[in-house]
């Protein structure tokens, strides 16, 4: 997969995308990693990419020319492709636009900065707008390499024979399927400083495991989002039987 991030931080975005997982997925080929300074598109010598609102106001507010000319410079004309622009304002960034995304053969990641974009770039340039949670930050960057990791991991062959992303919070991210926060997870010692890791994981009986482990996400989702939990309801007779066990030990 082919991404292009558009920025007038180039060096902060290269410098957090060599690092890890995203590193070596571009050392492989699994990600074509492509990251332009927008001031390379500025139209004159001072390299602005940015100027003051039309009707006043604070702030400023990036140039549609810089843009627009960047994109096409990416494209070379090339409809079709989409073109992401990270916002506070856009649609909520989940598992499953990631997973969307990372179907692409190629995505353009267009950074925002100060008070945003002008208009017509929103309209006539971006398919796309995505916000990573309902906060401020001071530019698209780190939004931008937000979407790079959620989706360079679910490409085939990055993450290895680490954990398969099916199996792990917010799971797929399918239309209609299960969304269940991960179990908690223990390593050696199974005493750390009078800490005990609970029996189940450590005598080794699998079935006991499995159930321990599907119970443990059930509380955790049901206590810590409830939103999602609702999602999963009516719960299939054996998560009752686990979560009806699990409540009737707890109020003894
Ligand atoms: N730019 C500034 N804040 C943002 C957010 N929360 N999501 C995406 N882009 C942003």
């Amino acid at each position: 997969m082919r991404v292009d991030i558009v920025t007038v931080f180039p060096d902060m975005v290269r410098q957090a995308a060599g690092a890890s997982i995203l590193g070596r997925a571009q050392a492989s080929g699994k990600i074509e990693l492509h990251v332009h300074d927008l001031r390379d598109y500025a139209a004159n010598r001072h390299r602005s990419t940015d100027d003051a609102p039309f009707g006043g106001g604070a702030g400023m507010v990036m140039l549609p020319a810089p843009l627009f000319a960047c994109v096409e410079a990416i494209t070379g004309g090339a409809e079709n492709v989409p073109v992401i622009y990270t916002a506070p304002d856009g649609e909520p960034f989940t598992q499953s636009v990631a997973r969307e995304l990372s179907a692409e053969a190629r995505i353009i990641i267009l950074c925002g900065h100060y008070e945003g974009v002008d208009e017509r770039v929103r309209q006539s340039l971006v398919t796309r707008e995505i916000s990573i949670g309902d906060y401020v930050l001071t530019g698209g960057e780190l939004p931008a390499l937000v979407i790079l990791d959620a989706v360079t991991r679910l490409l085939p062959d990055v993450l290895g024979n680490a954990a398969s992303p099916h199996e792990e919070s917010f799971g797929s991210g399918e239309p209609g399927a299960e969304v269940l926060l991960e179990y908690p997870q223990y390593t050696r010692p199974a005493d750390f400083r009078g800490m005990v890791v609970p029996e189940v994981l450590q005598n080794g009986h699998h079935a006991k495991i499995m159930h321990w482990r599907r119970t443990q996400s059930l509380i955790r989702t049901r206590e810590r989002r409830p939103d999602l939990f609702a999602k999963m309801l009516p719960l299939s007779k054996s998560d009752q039987k686990l979560l009806d066990a699990h409540d009737a030990e707890k109020s003894f």
